[in-house]
């Protein structure tokens, strides 16, 4: 989820294709963007103000005057705007763009906008490989515009062909291509190894021991460290998260033996070491080979501790950078600054289960960073913006 705080302008012209964009808008809004929407006096054919609104959390315009003598100001919206997205971009508005025919409230904020603009034209087949709309097209991108090629398929007419707007899914991933590349590459030429999730310590052929632990935190992590240019290699446990980012390698494993040894695959080549797995500190120490029957009315599993893969990695970190995470109920300073220096580490991650909306289920994180020397606070954040401010402190600390 790469669009975080992005703010993120759409204009809805009038095309069939309009009521894709309310996919559009979600996704973009689910992945943390601000958006505000405007459309083209035809787009209200095709859209209501009231579906847009709801989706997007902000008012619609479609024109330069508000109720009671209020001005809907073009400029303000497009000076606000991170990129500006024209989806469906019909024939007509496409033209108006490239000629500047300023006849209403989307194109004069078009024209007032200096962020990027990306373009996805939508029309049926004929229209769109029409000379006059190639002229348009190849001059918007000599504008610099990023055009969203339409696809081909059946079209609205029940033609066969070129001219269907891209989906939502390629819209979407185009911007945030975007986003990504715009990001530093201050972490290019690093390996960075993290360790994700849960770990599952089998019981008997279908049970296990684990924890609530989704992996978030360490998806998250991944994907910015790759935004950074770093080449990251992610070994998880069971999560059900995905990985965007074609420069994470995914190691997928079940139990902390098994993590730790995929880890140790690896440790000598890395340059930074984060682990934020929820590792299992026990496992049943035999696992019944055959599904345990309910017979008796009390069931004793004997537990062996596990292998402890952020400490074994302490003790044998040559030049690795090491980052531990500590979830705690109690004495939360003491005990993560205790873990800092038992498991051999430059830097520990405080999660507190006292903190609201903290911790390994949630969404969000509220993280104390911890050093020999240093103590820094944040607030409570999307565990995508803890993952920016893990990986910009760790980076600071390089430096030193
Ligand atoms: O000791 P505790 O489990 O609280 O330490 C938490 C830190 O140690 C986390 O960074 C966790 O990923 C790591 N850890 C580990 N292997 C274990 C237990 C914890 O790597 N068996």
């Amino acid at each position: 989820m790469s669009l975080s705080g992005k703010k993120i302008l759409i204009a809805i012209s009038g095309g069939i294709a309009a009521y894709k964009i309310h996919f559009l808008i979600r996704d973009f809004v689910k992945k943390g963007a601000e958006v505000q929407v405007i459309i083209t006096p035809d787009a209200e054919n095709f859209v209501t103000k009231l579906s847009i609104s709801t989706l997007s959390k902000n008012p619609v315009y479609s024109d330069f005057y508000g109720d009671n003598g209020t001005w809907n100001s073009h400029v303000e919206m497009a000076l606000w705007a991170d990129v500006m997205v024209v989806a469906p971009c019909t024939a007509n508005t496409l033209s108006k763009m490239v000629h500047g025919m300023c006849d209403n409230l989307v194109i004069a904020t078009y024209m007032s906008a200096k962020c990027p603009v990306f373009i996805a034209p939508a029309m049926d087949l004929d229209m769109y490989v029409h000379p006059s709309t190639k002229k348009n097209l190849e001059l918007a991108e000599s504008f610099g515009h990023i055009i969203i090629p339409a696809e081909n398929g059946e079209l609205a007419s029940g033609l066969i062909g070129q001219g269907r707007m891209s989906e939502p899914e390629t819209i979407a991933k185009t911007i945030e291509d975007f986003f990504d590349s715009t990001v530093e590459k201050t972490l290019e030429g690093k390996t960075v190894l993290i360790t994700a999730g849960p770990t599952y310590e089998a019981i008997d052929p279908v049970r296990f021991i684990g924890n609530h632990s989704s992996g978030k935190m360490g998806f998250s992590l991944a994907e910015e460290a790759s935004k950074r240019g770093a080449k990251v290699i992610l070994i998880s446990g069971p999560s059900s998260q995905k990985i965007n980012s074609k420069n994470v390698e995914l190691h997928q494993v079940t139990s902390a033996k098994e993590m730790l040894s995929k880890v140790f695959e690896f440790y000598d080549t890395i340059d930074i070491g984060i682990a934020s797995a929820a590792v299992a500190d026990y496992a049943p120490k035999d696992v019944a080979k055959e599904k345990i029957k309910k017979n008796d009315d009390n069931l004793t599993i004997e537990l062996i501790k596990n292998p402890d893969i952020l400490r074994t990695m302490g003790e044998k970190k040559t030049h690795q950078f090491l980052v531990g995470f500590a979830l705690e109920t109690q004495n939360e300073e003491e005990n993560a600054k205790g873990k800092l220096e038992k498991k051999n580490l430059d830097m520990i991650v405080l999660n507190s289960l006292r903190d609201e909306g903290a911790g390994f289920k949630n969404d969000t994180n509220k993280i104390k960073i911890f050093t020999k020397t240093e103590k820094k606070e944040f607030n409570l954040k999307s565990k995508d913006e803890v993952a920016k401010d893990i990986l910009n402190f760790v980076e600071s600390q390089l430096l030193k």
